[in-house]
Formats: C-alpha cells, sequence, structure tokens
C-alpha cells in the first residue's frame, strides 16, 4: 500500500502510540483532587509545556479541544460574539477565500444565524492571499470588523499564506487575528509569538499524534465566547474532562515532529520532487497546481495536479485499487460532490477543478509510495479518460475494481 495521504492525517508515530497506550492504561480525571487525578493533571501540564514552548507559545495560552475543526469553531463564533458584545457595530469576519471548511462553514454559519456579513478575500492563482488585499478588506470599515482569519497553510495545494505580514499591516486597526495552522504544525516552522496573532489552530492527527485532539492557542486577554459550558475546564474556555491519553500523545508527536523536522523536510522535498517528475513524464498533460515546489511558499509533502479530461473521483478509485491512496482534495469535504472552492478560488474551472488529486507525503514516505503512484497514474488516467468518454464516470472506475 502507498499511503500519500498525509494531509488527510497522518499515521500515529510510535512515540506517540506509546505515550497513548501508557495512559491509557492509567486512572484519573485530572480535575480530581486525589493522587490519581494529581497524576493525570501532570501529564496534561506536561504536555501542554512541550506544546507551548514548540509552538512559541506560554502553556496557560494553550487551550485544549477535540481538534483542530473545535479549535476553528471556537475562534470564528467565540471571537466573534465576544467583539459583538463588547461593540454591536462589529459584524463583519474577514478570510481569505481558500480556508478550510472547519472555518469557513462556522462563519458562514454565523451570517444566517446571526447576521455576520463575510468577506472572502481572493487570492492569485497559486493560492497565495495577498495581505494588501486582506488590510483593504478590513480599513474599507474597520470599526464593523469582529475577527480576521488566514490560515497558514493551505490543505489542498500547499500555499503558506503571509500571515506575519497580515498581522502587521493590520496592527493599526486593533482587530483579533486567528489563523489555522492545522496543516503548517509540525511541516514548517511554527512560532505564535513571533506571527503576532491572537488565535492559532492545531490538531494532533496532522503530525502523528492520535485523532480527537488538538488546541486553540489564544494570546493574554483574547478571551472567546465559550462554546461548551460545564465542569470550566481549560481557563473556563472550553468545558469537559480532559482527554489525558490523547494529550499526552500530542505532546510526544510534537516532540518527534520537532526533533527531525529540518531532516524529513529534505527528505519529503526530494521524494515530492520525484513524484512531480514522475506524474509529469507519465502524464504530460497534468497541471501542478499551487506555489512553484521551488520556492519557500508551498508545504514541502504537497503535489496537487489537475488531470484536464479525467474525474478526480475516478481517478482516485483507479489509483486506489491499485494500492494508492490519495485525494481528490479535502478529504473533509470529499463525498461533496462539488468542485473545491480553492481550486475556483485560483481560477480553476469547475472542470479542471474536478479533475484534480492531491498526494501527500509524511513522516513515514519511502521512495516505494513515490514510485508506485508514478506507475499506477499513466494508465490510470488513461481509463479515466476512456471512462469519461463512455459517459458515466465514478460507477465505471469503481466496477473497474471489482
Ligand atoms: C487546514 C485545516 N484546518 C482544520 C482541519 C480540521 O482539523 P481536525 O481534523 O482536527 O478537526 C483540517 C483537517 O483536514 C485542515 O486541513
Amino acid at each position: 500500500m502507498a499511503y500519500l495521504d498525509h494531509a488527510a492525517t497522518t499515521p500515529m508515530r510510535p512515540e506517540a502510540i506509546e505515550a497513548v497506550s501508557a495512559q491509557m492504561a492509567d486512572v484519573g480525571n485530572a480535575s480530581s483532587l486525589h493522587a490519581s487525578g494529581r497524576r493525570a493533571r501532570r501529564v496534561v501540564e506536561e504536555s501542554r509545556e512541550v506544546i507551548a514552548a514548540a509552538i512559541g507559545a506560554t502553556p496557560s495560552e494553550v487551550i485544549f479541544t477535540a481538534g483542530g475543526t473545535e479549535a476553528n469553531n471556537l475562534a470564528i463564533k467565540g471571537l466573534f460574539w465576544r467583539r459583538r458584545e463588547d461593540h454591536g457595530e462589529r459584524h463583519r469576519i474577514v478570510l481569505s477565500s481558500v480556508e478550510h471548511h472547519a472555518l469557513l462553514d462556522p462563519a458562514r454559519w454565523l451570517k444566517s444565524a446571526d447576521n455576520a456579513r463575510v468577506d472572502e478575500v481572493a487570492v492569485g492563482a497559486d493560492g497565495r492571499v495577498d495581505p494588501c488585499a486582506v488590510t483593504a478588506a478590513v480599513a474599507s470599515d474597520a470599526e464593523s470588523v469582529a475577527v480576521v482569519s488566514v490560515m497558514l497553510a493551505n490543505n489542498e495545494v500547499g500555499a503558506l499564506q503571509p500571515v506575519a505580514e497580515v498581522v502587521q499591516q493590520l496592527h493599526e486597526f486593533q482587530v483579533p487575528v486567528h489563523t489555522d495552522a492545522v496543516q503548517a504544525l509540525g511541516q514548517v516552522p511554527v512560532n505564535f509569538r513571533e506571527l503576532g496573532v491572537d488565535a492559532l489552530s492545531v490538531s494532533a492527527h496532522k503530525l502523528g499524534g492520535p485523532t480527537g485532539i488538538g488546541a486553540l492557542v489564544l494570546a493574554r486577554g483574547t478571551q472567546p465566547v465559550p462554546l461548551l459550558h460545564g465542569g470550566g475546564q481549560e481557563a473556563q474556555i472550553r468545558s469537559g474532562t480532559l482527554t489525558v491519553p490523547a494529550i499526552a500523545g500530542f505532546a510526544a508527536a510534537m516532540s518527534a515532529a520537532l526533533s527531525d523536522r529540518e531532516e524529513r523536510t529534505r527528505r519529503v522535498k526530494e521524494l515530492r520532487d520525484r513524484l512531480i517528475a514522475g506524474v509529469k513524464s507519465q502524464v504530460p498533460s497534468a497541471v501542478l497546481n499551487g506555489p512553484d515546489p521551488d520556492s519557500d511558499l508551498r508545504l514541502p509533502g504537497n503535489v496537487h495536479f489537475s488531470f484536464p479530461g479525467c474525474e478526480g473521483d475516478a481517478l482516485l478509485l483507479l489509483l486506489d485499487a491499485k494500492g494508492v491512496e490519495c485525494s481528490t482534495g479535502s478529504a473533509c469535504s470529499a463525498g461533496v460532490a462539488q468542485p473545491s472552492h480553492v481550486l475556483l478560488a485560483m481560477g480553476a474551472t469547475p472542470q479542471i477543478a474536478r479533475s484534480s488529486l492531491r498526494f501527500s507525503l509524511g513522516w513515514n514516505s519511502t521512495a516505494a509510495d513515490v514510485d508506485a503512484a508514478v506507475a499506477a497514474i499513466g494508465p490510470a488516467v488513461e481509463r479515466a479518460l476512456r471512462v469519461r468518454a463512455g459517459g458515466s464516470v465514478v460507477r465505471e472506475a469503481a466496477a473497474s475494481l471489482g
């Protein structure tokens, strides 16, 4: 099996599996006062310290959540409500148009549920947002802005966004800036303090930790209205009994990702270049989407191609039949039969957007994975083109699996 879908989720690091297993064998609610509770609390706080140090934050700034989706929801809804509470006129949310659905959808929900106005700032053909365009959107009526959000790295085409510049330019307007760093953390340096953002979302399963655990990092004084009420855990911002095994696994994965990042980046980039060259040699009509891989503007493990004339879903199934696993874009929105909003925002036609595949490499990717994908892509494209000419797409491709 060639697993090339690390951006959807990456295999757990052995260190993380060990840490999770050790804690699962133990008992203790981190809020309990007895010895077992105190032991659990110690694990949580030590893990928080590791994660905070890795992100350039202080431990008290790290609020554990059930992953990136919850962190984004808490940031957007919580900051929107807080700012409107402070000043009723602040109803505008300014975003890049290529945010993940876990950010875009809560913002759009606020539009229908709570009269928010959502301004989506356009991106260039490479998927990157211009900080001046964000500033212009804010400056057009700065008093009405509740929150701004620009992701650090795009999950589909791997574009790294100029978040620090956005923060610098917006300084005079005093609006809270959030960034979704879910895809960036562990892949490129992420420093909360240096970025200067007010809130930053992360998720453990993208860097070799377990699913279902993440964090919203909040600068001192940034107080979103809580989404979950109950026991008052996490400084009253996120109630719920803490999941000690997952938190320990998050910290172990974070340490592992930090310790081999430079060496891994070099190796993953080499594999990525081999994959890009291989796909182009097998399918000359394939078009690479996103920033130039030779620049520093792209995630090291991201490869994203359009295959004109094909359906991405059909290609995915054909590759899967050959043991090559990839994605048609954002796995979180897979199953929704719509072209990717990211590619459309980059100027692709709906047909081209639907013809795309994302291959994402990670910490245990090998040359054999890449070579399997390169060997499978040419016949898959030929077959997908024939299937398409025949009228039906996914159904016939799926039938051909049998
Ligand atoms: C950029 C981005 N944000 C948020 C999420 C959601 O994170 P989680 O799966 O932890 O809920 C994802 C997951 O794919 C993502 O890629």
